[in-house]
């Protein structure tokens, strides 16, 4: 049987699929897999299943003669050098669909957590403080931002920023979009306008973003753009860390030039920032966007698909190699 090396435990469904096709080895540990100890397993295995947080690059491909398949557990692949691994006619997978509408229902619940204040509003109440200091229901504590009716931006109008608007629509939001090319058909089926990034920051109220990381939209959110938001608007990231610049990002949350944030993703994971933790205005999560039991089943039974496909010598279903 071919074998398969698996660098954190999956959900058991992806695991008892592949175990009737491969031999399976998994390194099960919270911890991420010393690279060297990566180099070294991957020496003997014919295919690999990996997360986000491992560099999948020409070092490991060197160290896998027998490798012939990388399926990532994840619809992002900005950790994998694909055109190498293409160069070396070695397939990449992806695990997209899977994930895409508990990855949106995140996008909405940092969105909402953010405009209404729902730590602030969870760390006063679980503290004691509201009995103890006798502070009365008042007209104006922990007010927030109205989200029913106001205006979102979507950066990166996929599968997931398209899922993101799905929902907008039951919120009564105008809802504005920016990709790369225009997408007719959907901006008439979710009602959905384009604008230039420029003229989507300025208007938006609210901004998602559901880009890929790729060389374009490294840092696309910087200084200047953060700049052009409104100061009453919240930024919701849920792509990729390195899509903003945290430094930028901390400046405009101490100077006020936008009103909060909601951080699933940073620029390395996993991550600490003293001061960008520190504000009361910001809601962060450990990259948990799709962490849902059905997303994370989906995504093992995806990853399990892609690889006896390949063991039966047929396309991969969700290949990324072009
Ligand atoms: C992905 O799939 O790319 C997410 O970031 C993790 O599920």
């Amino acid at each position: 049987m071919p074998k398969v090396f698996i660098t954190r435990a999956i959900p058991e469904n992806g695991i008892e699929l592949l175990r009737e096709h491969f031999q399976v080895e998994v390194w099960d540990s919270e911890h991420e897999i010393p690279r060297e100890v990566l180099l070294q397993k991957v020496r003997e295995v014919d295919a690999l299943v990996t997360m986000l947080s491992e560099r999948i690059d020409k070092e490991i491909f060197d160290a896998a003669p027998k490798l012939r398949i990388v399926a990532n557990y994840a619809v992002g692949y900005d950790n994998i050098d694909v055109e190498e691994a293409t160069r070396r006619g070695i397939y990449v997978t992806n695990t997209p669909d899977v994930l895409t509408d508990a990855t949106a229902d995140f996008a909405w619940t940092l969105l909402l957590a953010t405009a209404r204040r729902l730590i602030e509003a969870d760390r006063f109440t679980r503290s004691g403080e509201w009995k103890r200091e006798g502070i009365a229901w008042h007209p104006l504590m922990l007010l927030g931002y109205d989200v029913y009716g106001k205006t979102i931006g979507i950066v990166g109008f996929g599968r997931i920023g398209q899922a993101v608007a799905k929902r907008a629509r039951g919120f009564g939001m105008r809802i504005l979009y920016y990709s790369r090319g225009r997408k007719p058909e959907v901006e008439k089926e979710l009602g959905a306008e384009f604008r230039p990034l420029d003229e989507l920051l300025r208007e938006s109220d609210f901004v998602v973003l559901a880009v890929p990381l790729t060389k374009e939209t490294y840092r696309m959110i910087g200084e200047r753009e953060l700049k052009l938001m409104r100061k009453t608007a919240i930024l919701v990231n849920i792509a990729r860390g390195k899509v903003v610049d945290t430094e930028a990002l901390v400046k405009a949350l101490k100077e006020g030039w936008i009103a909060g944030a909601g951080l699933d993703v940073y620029e390395e994971e996993p991550y600490y920032n003293e001061e960008l933790f520190s504000f009361d205005n910001v809601v962060l999560a450990p990259h948990i966007g799709s962490a849902t039991y059905g997303a994370r089943e989906g995504m093992a039974e995806l990853v399990a698909r892609n690889l006896i496909a390949f063991k039966n010598g047929e396309v991969p279903p969700t290949l990324v190699n072009k």
